[in-house]
């Protein structure tokens, strides 16, 4: 099915590279973009907060079509909150969009359903282009409850937002088992579960709403993920370490969408 929204692919640094690495990775990627354009395809880079800065100052100072992306905010506007940043202080930064509920977080760092929904609130309300993560751990895929826990995710972070979210909403879905693994869902897999989810979005009223995948998408697999995958773009994590291979999963993105608009 032909898609009628252009894509959006994001490299998720992650906890990896400090500032002086972010500067050349992002002077790196700088150089590429203006040797061949990503005419078809939206670039975002994640970087850590302490990189945010560096990254912005690049982006703009060489003038780069390249949003910034924060990987988590802190819902609350301030106060006392060691160690977290807020909405505010993103969008002083330049930083434009936020992943919002990303599964190492939900995993590892207690981010609840509750949470990760006054989180997309308050990006939403904040006026910054959330990036909701969701998808199900093998267990649950092998358990054949893919879809119902997507599902369940899906309707618990949007249940808060504002009306006016939607054209701005994109989500990434992430089946865990799929993470840093090197093993990418097939592309029948992502097909099913990004239909599934838009579906899901729409029945919520974001239909408008991008629909990514992400789990270890590179650059051999990113063209056949994006023609046959029916994906909005990707969310990419190890690949986005190297400017060529993160370039590659760009360009491939942006080739695919090229006849379709
Ligand atoms: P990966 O990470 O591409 O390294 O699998 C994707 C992500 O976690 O966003």
């Amino acid at each position: 099915m032909a898609r009628s929204l252009r894509p959006l692919v994001i490299g998720n640094w992650k906890m990896n590279l400090d500032h002086v690495e972010a500067v050349h990775l992002t002077q790196q990627l700088g150089v590429l973009l203006r040797a061949t354009p990503a005419e078809h395809a939206d670039v975002a880079l994640a970087p850590p907060f302490v990189d945010l800065r560096s990254v912005s100052s690049v982006v703009e100072s060489e003038r780069m079509p390249v949003a910034v992306t924060a990987q988590h905010v802190n819902p609350h506007d301030s106060g006392a909150h060691t160690g977290e940043v807020s909405v505010a202080m993103l969008r002083r930064l330049g930083v434009t969009s936020v992943i919002v509920g990303h599964s190492e977080r939900r995993q590892n760092y207690a981010m609840t359903d509750e949470v990760v929904a006054a989180t997309l609130r308050a990006v939403g309300v904040g006026g910054l282009a959330p990036v909701l993560c969701v998808g199900e751990d093998l267990e649950l895929r092998e358990a054949g409850r893919h879809e119902s826990h997507v599902r369940a995710q899906l309707e618990s972070a949007v249940a808060g937002l504002e009306a006016r979210v939607p054209e701005t909403l994109s989500v990434a879905y992430e089946p865990i088992w799929a993470i840093g693994t090197g093993v990418s869902a097939t592309t029948e897999e992502v097909r099913a579960m990004t239909a599934f989810v838009r579906a899901t979005l729409g029945a919520l009223g974001f239909a408008d709403s991008r629909v990514l995948y992400g789990g270890s998408v590179n650059a051999d697999t990113a063209a056949e993920l994006a023609s046959a995958g029916g994906v909005d773009g990707f969310l990419v994590g190890g690949a986005s370490l190297r400017a060529d291979s993160f370039f590659a999963i760009v360009q491939a993105t942006s080739g695919c969408y090229a006849g379709q608009r």
